[in-house]
């Protein structure tokens, strides 16, 4: 082994504000990082090896061990043993298997004695995501090894991974994230989109330009300390996500719930479908996440950028 291994790795979870499946499209995202995230741990081995709980069904275990040796090959498969806890929800439309792919890559990377800069740890991440996806626009690994508020933007059909421009917020951005039912994998609502918009193109690819629009103009108003417009904008994509057919009951339910508990905006968030994540922008996150908790929501708050209280 290049160097030891360190003890423990972090990826990201994250956030889409705006722009989710329009990316897929080519349309510029506004996503964000969340504090809850996946580590990893390595510890030095004879051979490069990714350990699981058996919990996980037989499925999951050989995806994610696909995953990992495809990322392992890359870097001389350097001889760690690589065991994961997620603090994130899983296949909920916060980026886990990105979160999953970064802490991965950063321990792959640290082993080969490699320095893993959010640029090398995004690149050995995308190769992971591949795995678990297919065809991911690489929004979620980006923010997840960027750690940054970002529009990103990937040609479609582009072999390589795309770009995140920071968008830097002179006010606090923080969010109340809360989980509303169970969902399809993003790969199957993502697929099934895919047909819809190839059998009524234009209809659809008129939506996704309006999604990219609300990004861009979501990213100016951060810029601008504007977070009544960026609620706003978010408020609009919820329906234009609804109009796409990504919404649910339960996902509509807990929209207008954060609504009235005081959120700015509030839209599904990730690849939605049948239920998955909500976020909400709040000035004041807490009162809302007490107020859910009570009636047992699973959620939590989180700080996507901005200055923080010291
Ligand atoms: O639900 P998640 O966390 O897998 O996010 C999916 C985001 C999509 O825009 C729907 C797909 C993509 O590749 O960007």
């Amino acid at each position: 082994m290049a160097t030891s291994p360190p003890l423990s790795t972090f990826g990201a979870g994250k956030v889409i504000l705006l722009g989710e499946h329009s990316v897929v499209y080519g349309h510029p995202a506004l996503a964000g990082p969340l504090s809850q995230g996946v580590k990893a741990r390595g510890v030095p081995a004879r051979k490069c090896q990714l350990t699981l709980p058996a919990t996980m069904s037989r499925a999951q275990r050989a995806q994610l061990t696909g995953a990992f040796l495809r990322a392992a090959k890359l870097v001389g498969e350097p001889p760690v043993k690589v065991s994961l806890d997620p603090e994130l929800p899983l296949s909920a439309g916060l980026g886990s298997s990105a979160a999953v792919s970064v802490a991965c890559a950063r321990m792959l990377l640290c082993a080969a004695g490699r320095e893993p800069t959010p640029k090398e740890a995004a690149r050995l991440a995308w190769e992971m995501e591949q795995e678990f996806h297919g065809t991911p626009s690489g929004v979620d690994h980006t923010t997840s090894a960027e750690e940054r508020l970002l529009l990103y933007r990937r040609a479609p059909g582009s072999s390589d991974t795309g770009r995140g421009k920071v968008v830097d917020s002179p006010r606090p951005l923080r969010v109340v994230v809360a989980l509303a039912g169970e969902r399809s994998p993003t790969k199957k609502t993502v697929g099934a989109l895919r047909e819809r918009q190839a059998r009524w193109p234009e209809r659809y690819q008129r939506l996704f330009a309006q999604m990219g629009k609300l990004a861009s103009e979501g990213a100016r108003a951060v810029e601008a300390g504007d977070l009544e417009g960026l609620g706003d904008a978010m408020n609009v994509n919820q329906g234009l996500l609804a109009a796409l057919g990504l919404s649910s009951p339960v996902l509509e339910e807990m929209v207008y719930r954060l609504r009235g508990l005081g959120a700015l905006g509030a839209k599904l968030t990730g690849a939605g479908g049948d239920g998955g994540a909500v976020v909400g922008l709040f000035l004041e996150p807490e009162p809302a996440v007490d107020q859910l908790t009570r009636l047992g929501v699973r959620c939590f708050s989180s700080q996507l950028a901005g200055p923080r209280a010291t």
